[in-house]
Formats: structure tokens, C-alpha cells, sequence
């Protein structure tokens, strides 16, 4: 078996990463994890190897809280939505999964816990204040992606508190240039809160010799991406977070109350609670261990390549944190990470946010699971990013799967059955096999290589060379003309050309499962077996089923003309959004004014400036700028109007020092009187930021 650095493997473990349970499977994740992954365990599984794949949904972190609020309900409700939504659209898509997991479940919270307890009582975690940024008016911490702003790599206006949606890059929220909350759109302050840390930079050792022994068999977008994280040197990397929602810090102190252990750490554990859950479900609970507590097991994370720190760097580093003190339970560290690039659609960045999106689900209730898989796997992004279009959807399936692999099959075995009693008419030699015009110690030779190496584009376009060659072989041969003037010869075309199909099937088969299922059912062959396919093994008499039917429907212009409107539809919104919006930032752009002519100081005595307390504020119905704030002005309460209601929510607002001008004649705004007026500038970016000057003992004072 070839592997990485000859290792004598016994099992293989592929987990495919957990996509969170916020929203359907769209074709980036299809692409990146589970259509590759699945290849290779179906391919692995058809050489007798022993292999798993384990996987599951990610139920927790600020992703799931924050569709939560979006929509109103619980984040119980949103990930035991798309938790089966998930699941119902892998089964559609025939992914042989073993385990397909929660990380809301119990199992999963004890293993979390138990890596954390464990790292916590043997001293490798430190807990640290650091100020994280909070939004005032909600009273509420703003972990990772409760923050959007501007991404301080690519400039793109919306990037997330924890990674960028637009170039990838993972951010810290306080990287971000002008940070608002996704909670109340506010600007954040900065306010100091305990976590605990795992010290990242302990393993760089450790990690950069990982690196360096899979310098040559891991892709080179993983070493790369693995090697800039190692060069900048690692830190403590916070693991905890503010949240009600994930798995509990296990403390019992009052300092881990309303904190979650963070999802990234919990996450990558999912891999293994599955794989207990699945062992569960055997009825043979330790046999996790074999697959994660045994040497000879190979780990192959499938994963997106953003998410490659996570299983190159943090995730290596927690198991060998957790091995170097438990020898008698040492965990396997990963042996590949095969991370694929993105999917554009239609030659565009896919984006979730602007709704740029082929969502799994709605794709498989108009086309089959079968061009789904291999149209991605056709287009697989490897080394560079891919691309999906309708057209070369159509074409291809048309193309190759519909006129050449399914035209060859049909025509093939309805020849047999109709005219050879539905049975195999004549033996066929190695000879025979030869004489196809395949070379098939160079075909095999490749077809291996791309399965073992995950190559899937080049596996998908190895296959169907062979099915080029079997249909050309059989519109050659004309079977139906010689069937006349030379039967024997029929007989031997069909002869070849049933085993021919009886290669592609199991060829095909950890592409095209459905369509090859069809295709043993047609000729009768139970077996399933990778060296079948290395020679002709249906010889004369062989009987087969007698039926027959189409592999693929060729799909019409009628069928795709939708998708392509809609396509066209969103780009066309979301171009007329970004109009709009340079128009409003245009409008809304305020430069520097000119100073004003100059004044007296008696001029500027007559002002009385004083500092006020915000005491209460309230939103004026029916004015959407102004806000109706309660002032401690000394021993006097004012109210006073201020056009602030845009920048600042009213609770926002409580305890504020603000300055007034105290002696400016009352003014009647929507019925109500303000006594006075707020000093607050507008910044070059158009938001109003109220003065605030610091100090204690200071209202009722003038300011001077
Ligand atoms: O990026 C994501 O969608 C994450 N939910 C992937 C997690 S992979 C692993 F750690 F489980
Ligand atoms: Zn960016």
C-alpha cells in the first residue's frame, strides 16, 4: 500500500471537517471534503482495505449563536435543523459515512471536557485577563464573529472577528479597522475578561518537524500555509470564550462561570467523540481506540484550505500535549491533510453572506447525486482554485457521462439481451483485452496513483479515458453490422465490451456509486473488488439480469436556464448594492471644515459648558435621529434632544459624562423641549461620536 513515508499503516481514519450547523451544505463544502473524501474510502474500500470515515455536524461558536439571533429562536433549534439537513443531503448524495455526529451530544461534551481537564490539572493551560471587546448597549462580550469590520489584509469592508471571509486570512477582532458589533451595530469598547490559553508555541518544535517530515507528500498549499503560521512563531492561543452557548469550561470556580471552551478546540475533537459514538453503535464501545490509540492507524484529515491551522497546527499540538502526559493512551497524529482550494461559481467567489450560492439541497432536487459528484470531482480544486458553470455542467454530463460512459453501457449490455439471450456470447482472452487499444498496466498504474494521492480531477479524467476507449472500441467493432455476416466476431465484440463494462463499473464506482450499482445489476455481478477490473472476468454463459436502463437523463438548456437566471439575478443585485452603496458613501463622505472667523474670549465666555450625566435615555417616536436623554446637571435635571439616535443605542448612553452647552435658549423638537445642547463630532467616516471627558467629581463643572 503506498503511503507517506512507508509506513506500515494497518487502518486508515478519514474525518471529513464538521460544517457548522448554521445554514445548508453549499458546493464549496461538497467539493473540498466530502466528495474527495468519500472517493478515497469507497476507492480504499474496494482494495479490502480497512478504512473509516467519521464526521459529523458543528454545533457550536458564535456561527450558530448568531443565526440564532438572526432568526429569533434558540441555537438548539438551528443546529438540530440543519444538523438533519445535513445528514439528509450526504445520504441523497451517497457518502458512505460511518458516523455522522453532533457536537451538541454528550459524548462530545465529555471528551471536550476531558482534554481540557486533563491539560488544565497537569499545568499546561494559563489563564489570563486581556481586554476583548464588549458591546456596551447589549452588556454583552463579542467573541470571534459578533465583530465585523474591515479586514486589515484584502480591505474588504466585512470581514468577520475571526477570519475573512473575502482572502481567508484568520483576524483577532482587535485587528480589524473600525470594529462594530454585530449586535447592535455599534462601535466596541474594550473591556478586560479572564480566559484560559493553550500554549501553542510549546509544540513549535514538535509541529515544525511534522512539516518537515511530510515536506514532499503533503500538498504544497498545506506546507506553505502550515510554514507561515511556524515562521511568525506560535503564541497562546485563548481557548475559552464568552458565550452561553458550547461546551462548559469544567470548572467549578466562579472565574469559569458564562465560559464556553472555544469551538475550534472543541471541534477538532468531534473527530474523536464520532468515532465513539460509532464504536458505540457497534456494540463494541473501545474500539475507537484501535483507529485513534494505535500506531499503525493512518489519519487523514479532509478539510477546505481554511482550515488548515487547525489540523496541521492546533490540533497536532493538542495530541501531543495530551500524549505527553498519558503513555498509556497515545493518540495517532495526522499522516495527510488533503486541503482542497475553493469553488467559484460562474468564475466568482462563492459568498454566503451575499447569498453567491449553490446549495447542496436544492441542487440534488433537480439533477442526480451522481452528476453532482462527478462534475466535482472533474473540477476538483487541488492545487489552484476551480470552477463550476452551468454549461460545463451540461456538457460534461451530456458529454461524457451521457454519450460516452452511459451510451457505451446501454448500448452494450441491450445488445447482449437481445440478441445473446442475455448472457455473455463468447469468451474473452488477455488477448482480447489487449486488443482494446488501453494500455492497461500504464491506466491502472494511474488510476492508483490518483486515488492514493488524492487526485480526484485526475482519477475522474483516468476513468473516463477507459470509457472513450470502450465506446470507441464498440462503435468500431459494429457488432450489430458483423452480427449478420460474421457472429462470431459479434460475439466476441460483445464479449469484450461486457467486461469492458464490468471495469468501468468498479472504476467508476467511488465516482458514480448510483450508476455503477446499475451497472453491476445489469450484468449480475455481485463482487465488488479494485483487481476484477485489472482483466476480463465474465466469460461465455456468464448470465446477466436480462433488464437494461439509461445511466444518465441528458440534461436540456430547459433545465438549467433557472439556475443560470438565478445566477445572473444575484450578480446583478449584489452589483447594484455595491453601486448604491459607493453612491451613499460618496454622498456621506464629510471632509475637514474651515476654521471658523476668529472670536473674542468674551465671545467664547458667554458659552457655559458644563459636564451632565446621562441619567436616562429613550428613542423619540417617530424621529429616527434623535434620542430624548435624562441629564444630572449639579442638583438640576435637563433633557435634552440629541441627533444621535443612529450611532448610539439609548442604553449605550447610561452614565456617560457628556458636555452640554447649558445656557443655549430651549428649543421645541416634536413636541418635547431640550434644554440645552450635546457636544459630539462627526468623524471623516460620517459617524457621530459623542464628547466624554474623563474624571470623577467633575459633573455639574464647567469646562473651561
Ligand atoms: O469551517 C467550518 O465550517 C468549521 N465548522 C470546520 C470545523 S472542522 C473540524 F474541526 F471539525
Ligand atoms: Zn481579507
Amino acid at each position: 500500500m503506498p503511503t507517506s513515508n512507508a509506513k506500515p499503516f494497518k487502518r486508515t481514519l478519514v474525518t471529513t471537517a464538521l460544517p457548522y450547523a448554521n445554514g445548508p451544505l453549499h458546493l464549496g463544502h461538497l467539493t473540498g471534503t466530502y466528495i474527495p473524501a468519500d472517493i478515497f474510502v469507497r476507492y480504499k474500500r474496494l482494495r479490502g482495505e480497512d478504512i473509516i470515515h467519521i464526521g459529523g455536524s458543528d454545533e457550536h461558536g458564535v456561527p450558530i449563536t448568531i443565526q440564532a439571533d438572526k432568526e429569533g429562536v434558540s441555537p438548539k433549534d438551528i443546529v438540530d435543523r440543519y444538523h438533519a439537513l445535513h445528514k439528509a443531503v450526504l445520504e441523497k448524495l451517497c457518502i458512505d459515512i460511518d458516523n455522522f455526529s453532533r457536537t451538541s451530544l454528550p459524548i462530545h461534551h465529555q471528551t471536550t471536557q476531558e482534554f481540557f481537564l486533563d491539560f488544565e490539572r497537569r499545568g499546561i493551560l494559563t489563564k489570563k485577563l486581556e481586554r476583548q471587546f464588549f458591546d456596551e448597549a447589549k452588556q454583552q462580550f463579542l467573541p470571534d464573529r459578533y465583530v465585523v469590520g474591515e479586514c486589515p489584509v484584502c480591505h474588504y469592508p466585512e470581514a468577520n472577528g475571526d477570519q475573512c471571509e473575502n482572502c481567508g486570512t484568520y483576524l483577532s477582532a482587535t485587528e480589524l479597522i473600525n470594529p462594530k458589533s454585530k449586535l447592535s451595530g455599534n462601535a466596541p469598547i474594550l473591556k478586560e475578561t479572564l480566559h484560559w490559553y493553550f500554549p501553542l508555541g510549546k509544540y513549535q518544535d514538535f509541529l515544525e518537524d511534522l512539516i518537515s517530515r511530510h515536506e514532499r507528500d503533503w500538498r504544497p498549499n498545506v506546507v506553505n500555509y502550515a510554514r507561515t503560521w511556524l515562521k511568525q512563531g506560535l503564541g497562546d492561543r485563548a481557548i475559552t470564550r464568552d458565550l452561553s452557548w458550547g461546551v462548559p469550561v469544567p470548572l467549578d470556580s466562579d472565574e469559569a462561570k458564562g465560559k464556553v471552551i472555544y469551538v475550534w478546540f472543541d471541534a477538532v475533537l468531534g473527530y474523536i467523540s464520532s468515532t465513539k459514538e460509532w464504536a458505540e453503535k457497534q456494540g463494541q464501545p473501545e474500539k475507537w481506540r484501535e483507529y485513534w490509540q494505535r500506531s499503525d492507524t493512518r489519519l487523514i484529515h479532509f478539510i477546505g484550505k481554511d482550515n488548515v491551522v487547525f489540523h496541521a497546527i492546533m490540533f497536532p499540538a493538542m495530541l501531543k500535549a495530551w500524549n505527553d502526559g498519558n503513555p498509556d493512551a497515545q493518540y495517532v497524529i495526522v499522516d495527510n491533510v488533503p486541503a482542497s482550494e475553493f469553488i467559484n461559481i460562474e468564475g466568482k467567489k462563492f459568498s454566503k453572506s451575499r447569498g453567491y450560492a449553490i446549495y447542496a439541497h436544492e441542487f440534488l432536487e433537480k439533477f442526480p447525486a451522481d452528476a453532482l459528484r462527478y462534475i466535482l470531482a472533474a473540477n476538483y480544486p487541488e492545487n489552484r482554485d476551480s470552477d463550476f458553470s452551468w454549461k460545463d455542467f451540461q456538457n460534461r454530463v451530456n458529454g461524457e457521462l451521457a454519450d460516452t460512459l452511459g451510451n457505451f453501457v446501454k448500448r452494450a449490455v441491450d445488445f447482449a439481451n437481445s440478441k445473446f439471450d442475455a448472457a455473455v456470447p463468447a469468451d474473452c482472452s488477455l488477448d482480447d483485452w489487449n486488443s482494446v487499444g488501453i494500455d492497461w498496466q500504464k491506466t491502472f498504474d494511474e488510476l492508483e496513483s490518483a486515488f492514493e494521492g488524492f487526485h480526484i480531477r485526475e482519477a475522474a479524467f483516468q476513468a473516463m479515458e477507459v470509457a472513450r476507449i470502450a465506446n470507441k472500441f464498440l462503435t468500431d467493432a459494429e457488432p450489430w453490422k458483423t452480427y449478420k455476416s460474421d457472429r462470431e466476431r459479434s460475439a466476441k465484440a460483445i464479449a469484450i465490451s461486457l467486461n469492458l463494462c464490468h471495469s468501468l463499473a468498479i472504476i467508476f464506482s467511488p465516482i458514480l456509486p448510483d450508476a455503477c450499482d446499475k451497472i453491476f445489476k445489469m450484468l449480475n455481478v455481485a463482487e465488488r473488488n479494485w483487481d476484477n477490473a485489472k482483466q476480463p472476468k465474465l466469460q461465455a454463459g456468464h448470465r446477466l439480469s436480462g433488464s437494461s436502463e439509461a445511466l444518465f437523463k441528458k440534461i436540456e438548456d430547459k433545465d438549467i436556464a433557472p439556475e443560470l437566471e438565478k445566477i445572473e439575478r444575484l450578480v446583478r443585485e449584489f452589483a447594484e448594492k455595491e453601486q448604491a452603496k459607493a453612491q451613499a458613501e460618496a454622498q456621506n463622505k464629510t471632509s475637514i471644515p474651515d476654521i471658523k472667523p476668529t472670536i473674542t474670549i468674551e465671545d467664547f465666555e458667554k458659552l457655559d459648558l458644563r459636564v451632565a450625566t446621562v441619567i436616562a435615555a429613550e428613542k423619540v417616536p417617530r424621529a429616527d435621529k434623535l434620542l430624548k436623554l435624562t441629564l444630572k446637571l449639579g442638583d438640576e435635571e435637563r433633557v435634552i434632544l440629541s441627533g444621535i439616535a443612529e450611532h448610539y443605542a439609548p442604553e449605550a448612553m447610561i452614565g456617560k459624562n457628556v458636555i452640554v452647552v447649558a445656557n443655549l435658549a430651549p428649543r421645541k423638537m416634536r413636541g418635547i423641549e431640550s434644554q440645552g445642547m450635546l457636544l459630539a463630532v462627526t468623524g471623516l467616516d460620517g459617524k457621530v461620536y459623542v464628547v466624554e471627558p474623563l474624571g470623577d467629581g467633575i459633573n455639574g463643572m464647567p469646562v473651561k
